[in-house]
């Protein structure tokens, strides 16, 4: 291989970059392997006055500056006034499992690290940016994305994105993109439940063939995703830091890194959600819950709302432990004034009117039962009507010319501020110094405005700065309670990405619990984002007419199950219905929440939901049958074929009180019919090896 030649090999891929003669680090390959040797790079040239080297070049990194008339990965100002950055190769380190180029101004005393880390055992890359200045003045950061991807050919892709709300998260969307930039932007504080801070780019590929080029950010903060296809039909993508408000002060002698990117090629998508689920569980998850399987929760949000007590919470945690509930979770209403949401979020101590002996009571009744307890904060927020808002209203997000915005009659705690998170932190410390609580469920209801801060030099930091700071508060509470699992939540699915997962251990998807449109929803997450820690609640949404406990118990069944109904007003039959299902669930929980999904149907394309999970070693087979809302004469009979199985083992599986039992080859080959009996009918089928 060339001596300028650097080369990134994975499991089944090769990533290429090399430095041309002008010392730009060019990008050269991402793909299938071939031969190393025959790698190189190409140096382009002047094609007339309009159109400099720099317009064909496919770039690592593109910084704002010189005759670059495209968007930049990088825009930096210097003291002296210079927006104009010229970084040129200047060193290369390579050790085990990580590559590191660095760049350097040739005039300012700033180097540009990117780095790349990967392994043999999969096809992620992990990129990231650092910044270094190593001159004598500060410079100001006004764009530093983490990663630029520059795609192979000169034909559209089409470019898959989220286009959701609260309570419809993760609607998948595609735009092909022929000309022009698609924009995919979270400005609200949090990543939120529009679109998602990841990107999936092919050309007309399926679950199992095309190539397939994603990216996710580790980063749940404002962040922006473009995707451009130039005058020579080329298309990149970059991802990183929203930069709508967003610029960083880098004082001499400090470092800036960028929050990582994981970036993959595949053939399909089943094959991008595989991987990036196994790499998740064994990257990027916390450790200490990454590999064990998620308990089964109840959470008495949707039953009690803020009507909580030690009698009634007691009442239903007995039939959530007697359905095999292994954790319970008392949602919103324990602390301050807080009878309604108008009132009391800041002032995390028990509420003695509705606890007059504080939470032991109820705590010990959860634990005498077999369960762990759990409890709901929104530690990022404070209402008006609460002490601590009457002692530190200075401590919100502010401007002193402008009146407050209010959402759900809360504002936001101005958490770059070191007494904020301090306070923040002892107030859960507290709790879980005293008392038993091995959960908190950290919510985060409304978007920031008014974000002026008194404490910062450069007041568009703070985007950035919050985000740390949550990142910091759970990261501490691990440490100091290892056993504890934090459960990130934003008004439903507004904080499900990678970035929380990197410091909280599941997520919550959505607020909809609806099992029709909840199918959608995590069929959407499960394109990039691992099954385990989706959080997925049977409750009474719909009431009983929408859907069947069949329906509803199937469709929460593939992530992490969870029960969220009112259990106090169920009939003996229902619960025990209920304490099938969840053992049921605990029998196949391990093939789920760590197996291969494949999706062989949706009710877009076939007019019916089928999602088949395969445990690791292939012995077992979980397959879901979901029908749609409509169910049209004629056209009820659909076919399927199984996937992921072992060809050579047999299989076994009760159906329609038969047993049938078959070759992995003939269930993998066979299209099978399914016939519709009618709308929101629902199956499990679990294969066993025999
Ligand atoms: C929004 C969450 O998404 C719900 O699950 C619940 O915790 C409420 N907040 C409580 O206020």
């Amino acid at each position: 291989m060339q001596k300028n030649v650097f080369l990134i090999n994975t499991l089944n891929t090769h990533y290429v970059m090399g430095v041309n003669d002008d010392g730009v680090l060019q990008h050269i390959h991402w793909g299938a392997k071939m031969p190393v040797d025959q790698y190189s790079v190409f140096n382009e040239w002047e094609r007339n006055s309009n159109h400099s080297e720099l317009d064909y070049t496919k770039e690592e990194y593109s910084v704002f500056g010189g005759t670059r008339y495209r968007a930049a990965a990088l825009k930096c100002i210097h003291a002296d006034g210079c927006r104009d950055s010229v970084f040129t190769f200047k060193s290369v380190t390579r050790d085990e499992g990580l590559l590191e180029i660095t760049l350097t101004d040739s005039e300012y005393d700033v180097d540009l690290v990117l780095s790349y880390a990967y392994g043999s055992d999969h096809d992620i890359i992990t990129r990231s940016v650092t910044v270094v200045n190593n001159g004598n003045a500060a410079i100001t950061l006004e764009r530093v994305f983490s990663a630029e991807l520059n795609l192979p050919s000169r034909s559209p892709y089409k470019v898959i994105n989220t286009n959701g709300s609260w309570g419809a998260e993760f609607l998948t969307e595609s735009n092909e993109l022929n000309n022009g930039t698609v924009v995919y932007e979270s400005k609200k504080g949090i990543a939120g439940h529009t679109h998602s801070p990841f990107v999936i780019m092919h050309r007309d590929a399926t679950e199992d063939w095309g190539d397939v080029f994603f990216a996710a950010l580790g980063y749940g903060g404002n962040f922006k995703i473009e995707v451009n296809r130039d005058f020579c039909n080329t298309t990149r993508c970059m991802l990183g830091i929203s930069d709508f408000d967003f610029s960083y002060t880098l004082g001499a002698g400090e470092k800036f890194t960028a929050p990582k990117v994981y970036m993959g090629y595949t053939c399909g998508f089943t094959a991008m959600s595989n991987m990036m689920n196994d790499f998740a569980v064994d990257n990027i998850l916390p450790k200490g819950y990454a590999k064990k399987h998620l308990p089964v929760l109840y959470n008495s949000w949707e039953a009690t709302e803020f009507d909580v007590n030690t009698r009634d919470q007691l009442a239903l945690a007995r039939i959530a432990a007697d359905i095999g509930c292994e954790l319970f979770v008392m949602d919103d209403g324990w602390f301050g004034k807080r009878n309604n949401d108008r009132a009391g979020l800041g002032d995390w101590y028990v509420n003695t009117d509705k606890f007059p002996n504080g939470l032991g009571e109820l705590i010990d009744g959860v634990n005498s039962l077999g369960m762990d307890f759990g409890l709901w904060f929104e530690p990022e927020m404070v209402q008006q009507d609460s002490d601590l808002y009457r002692a530190h209203p200075e401590w919100t997000y502010h401007y002193d010319s402008r009146t407050p915005s209010l959402l759900r009659h809360q504002l936001v705690l101005n958490l770059t501020r070191d007494d904020v998170r301090e306070y923040v932190f002892d107030c859960m410390d507290s709790m879980l110094s005293k008392y038993n609580i091995r959960y908190i469920k950290w919510d985060m209801n409304r978007p920031f405005s008014e974000i002026g801060t008194d404490n910062l030099e450069n007041g568009k930091e703070l985007w950035y700065r919050h985000t740390m700071a949550v990142y910091d508060i759970a990261d501490r509470l691990h440490k100091k309670y290892p056993y504890l699992q934090l459960e990130a939540c934003a008004s439903g699915g507004g904080r499900a990405e990678l970035g929380a997962m990197e410091h909280f251990d599941m997520v919550w998807t959505s607020d909809n619990t609806d099992p029709v449109d909840r199918l959608y929803i995590q069929r959407g997450y499960s394109m990039l984002y691992p099954r385990k820690c989706m959080r997925a609640w049977v409750t009474d949404a719909g009431g009983s007419c929408r859907c069947s406990d069949d329906f509803r118990f199937n469709t929460s069944m593939q992530g992490s199950l969870s029960i969220g109904s009112h259990l106090l007003k169920k009939d003996k039959k229902t619960l025990q219905g209920y304490k099938e299902y969840i053992a049921r669930y605990k029998s196949v929980r391990d093939t789920i929440q760590f197996g291969d999904l494949y999706r062989l149907a949706n009710y877009d394309c076939d007019g019916v939901f089928i999602t088949q999970y395969v445990s690791k070693d292939k012995s077992q087979s979980v397959l879901f049958i979901s029908t749609a809302p409509t169910s049209l004469f004629n056209k009820q009979d659909k076919e399927f074929v199984l996937k992921g199985l072992d060809p050579n083992a047999d299989y076994e599986c009760r159906y329609n009180d038969n047993t049938y039992r078959h070759s992995g080859r003939f269930l993998m080959n066979k299209w099978h019919k399914v016939t519709i009996g009618g709308a929101l009918q629902s199956r499990i089928v679990v294969l066993n090896r025999v």
